[in-house]
């Protein structure tokens, strides 16, 4: 009888507390490697590149094959969904993200059951690299929380959301409408994703900072646990991990309001919120500085010791507190790996 290779990732988002944390970064695969800024040049642009499965598999594959990470992320972007509903998107070299104008809610609504299907390209993607990761390796498939994506869908580009924050206060009836369309669009595309062979599905909610805590269970709380309740009740079981980035004194409201089996954590996490969400049952991910990573140097060794010191006596899973930054040295990255992994 063969067994079945359990990933480091998925046992430890089951609760276990490991010899070593499991170790990948957010934003592993992108621009921080150079064998990704030369596949880059071959797509025309960057939603291009996302809907191609070739090339999207070999981006989430580069940074498994350089270094000894514990899980792969999907190569793919939050703002697909709302090109599925049907508002235009775009990325402006060097800028980063455009939308267009915000479409009807209810004509988006009507796109909902047709959206998952527009994005079947990234069922794909990781169809192709689940059969090419090793087992012991885990998959992650990820989305936007919804409140981070209305976000970009209302103010049209990054920004510091104060637009789409006072938007919320204004039209609350509906935010909450197209908070709806987007939960139920995000629901059904994990819901295709773990079927397609994602075993642990991210919400990455990277604009949760900012808001008052009544509007923050209203817009982020309440959202996020309505789509793992659809993703449980569609029958699939792959852990959650939620990332409320930002969110401060909240990721307590978080952690309690959301049935998510991770919550990762952001770079000012302190050591007590980290072990208080563990003491809760809640395995933790995070929070390493993205700046340390890429400034590197004793400070970061230490770093590296200090959170495994202070986390690892739980479930813990280590990662960034944000993405690696695109100019962080590659030998920055090899070192902290190495250092938590010993390998
Ligand atoms: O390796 C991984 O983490 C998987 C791939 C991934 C990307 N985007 C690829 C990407 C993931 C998980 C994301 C999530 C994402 N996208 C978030 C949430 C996480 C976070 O960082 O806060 C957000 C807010 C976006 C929206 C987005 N996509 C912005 C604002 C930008 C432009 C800024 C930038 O970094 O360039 C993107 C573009 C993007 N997404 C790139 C990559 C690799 C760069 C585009 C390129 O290569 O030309």
């Amino acid at each position: 009888m063969t067994s079945k290779v359990q990933p480091a990732l998925l046992r430890a988002l089951a609760g276990e507390t490991l010899p070593r944390p499991p170790v990948w970064f957010m934003r592993q695969a992108g621009r921080s490697l150079p064998e990704y800024r030369e596949l880059r040049t071959k797509a025309a642009d960057f939603i291009a590149f996302c809907h191609n499965p070739e090339m999207a598999a070999e981006a989430t594959l580069q940074p498994m094959r350089r270094f000894p990470l514990d899980a792969a992320i999907v190569f793919a972007d939050i703002l697909l969904i709302p090109g599925a509903l049907g508002q235009k998107v775009w990325f402006e070299a060097g800028e980063g993200p455009r939308l267009g104008e915000l479409p009807p809610i209810e004509a988006m609504a009507d796109q909902v059951e047709a959206s998952t299907g527009r994005l079947s390209a990234i069922g794909e993607t990781l169809q192709r690299v689940r059969a090419e990761l090793e087992p012991e390796r885990a998959l992650i498939g990820f989305a936007g929380g919804p409140w981070t994506v209305a976000t970009y869908m209302i103010e049209g580009r990054g920004s510091d959301r104060s637009g789409a924050r006072t938007y919320a206060h204004q039209n609350p009836e509906k935010l909450d409408a197209l908070l709806d369309v987007l939960v139920e669009a995000t629901a059904r595309y994990l819901v295709m994703q773990a079927n397609s062979g994602a075993q642990a599905l991210k919400i990455f909610e990277s604009w949760a900072e900012q808001l008052p805590e009544d509007v923050f269970e209203r817009i982020v709380v309440r959202p996020h646990a309505k789509i793992v309740e659809k993703v449980r009740a569609a029958g699939v079981t792959a852990p959650f991990i939620g990332f409320p980035r930002g969110a401060g004194a909240l990721v307590d409201n978080y952690a309690s309001g959301v049935p998510v089996e991770g919550v990762a954590l952001d770079t000012q996490a302190s050591a007590a919120l980290g072990r208080r969400l563990q003491a809760e049952g809640k395995t933790i991910q995070g929070a390493l500085d993205n700046l340390l990573l890429r400034a590197g140097g004793p400070a970061l060794d230490a770093r590296v010791d200090q959170l495994i010191e202070q986390w690892g006596g739980g479930p813990y899973i280590f990662n960034l507190g944000h993405g690696v930054l695109p100019d962080t040295p590659v030998e920055h990255i090899e070192r902290t790996i190495r250092r938590v992994t010993g390998k």
